[in-house]
């Protein structure tokens, strides 16, 4: 078993990972967002990609999430769990609050979401019901419940083209299809590990209130990354309770 940690937005490395060695991987879908970082979390294996690039310059929309994926796979991941930052929608998922998805609404666009494009022998549909995966995610809740972390148990993720947030009026839409948080990261993400098979999870951060739900104030990336700075704390020790799990 080797985890493999997609850290987003505040999570460019994984403090307490001994790193063993760093390793560009070229994939037929072209470079990943950077360097696999293999090392050692609590003694188990662990890979580590920062999804923006290790200097955070990688926008949603410009990730090559097929790359990503594929290189985690082919370097011999076998799970995958992705931390995000989102934005909060429903009430208990207010900023610094980590929740853990079970649902997604794609509203992306224009984005490479599959493998199964070419060069096929037969037209594949994999089955998407449940995006994430159910023991992936299962141990993820008790590994916050172990270190006294609150988690909110499922939700909906409403994955956003980005870069630019949302509008009130979107959000209002998002809220009404049933969009628990907003983000901008988490697909094709699921599908793809999906499709190569690999159990997927996903950690939400949230970051602020969603557009328009709190108040009618702008959101500020200042403000974003002061919350995030806390919410990560509980991040990384929700992480290495997971790998003691694992
Ligand atoms: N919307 C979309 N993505 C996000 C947000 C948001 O409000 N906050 C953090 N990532």
């Amino acid at each position: 078993m080797t985890l493999a940690i997609i850290g987003g937005t505040g999570l460019t490395s994984l403090p307490g990972l001994e790193i063993d060695r760093r390793e560009m991987v070229h994939t037929p879908f072209g470079e990943p967002s950077g360097p696999l970082t293999h090392g050692h979390l609590n003694d188990q294996r662990v890979i580590f990609l920062a999804r923006h690039g290790y200097g955070h310059t990688i926008p949603p929309h410009g990730i090559n999430y097929r790359a990503n994926i594929w290189a985690l796979h082919q370097t011999g991941a076998t799970k995958v769990l992705a931390v995000a930052a989102v934005g909060g929608i429903s009430p208990e998922l207010g900023p610094g609050q980590l929740g853990a998805p079970d649902q997604i609404i794609d509203y992306t666009w224009g984005r490479a979401n599959t493998f199964f494009d070419q060069d096929l022998e037969r037209v594949t549909h994999v089955d998407f019901t449940h995006p994430y995966d159910a023991r992936l995610r299962g141990r993820l809740l008790e590994a916050a419940e172990r270190c006294g972390v609150a988690m909110v148990d499922g939700g909906c993720y409403g994955a956003t083209q980005g870069p630019r947030l949302e509008t009130a009026a979107e959000i209002r839409r998002l809220r009404n299809d049933g969009c628990d948080m907003v983000g901008m990261t988490g697909m094709p993400e699921a599908v793809l590990a999906r499709e190569l098979e690999l159990p997927y999870a996903s950690c939400a951060v949230v970051a602020n209130w969603a557009a328009g739900i709190n108040d009618d104030e702008p959101i500020s990336m200042a403000a974003i990354e002061e919350i995030l700075k806390t919410g990560m704390g509980n991040v990384r020790a929700v992480l290495g309770a997971l790998i003691n799990s694992l």
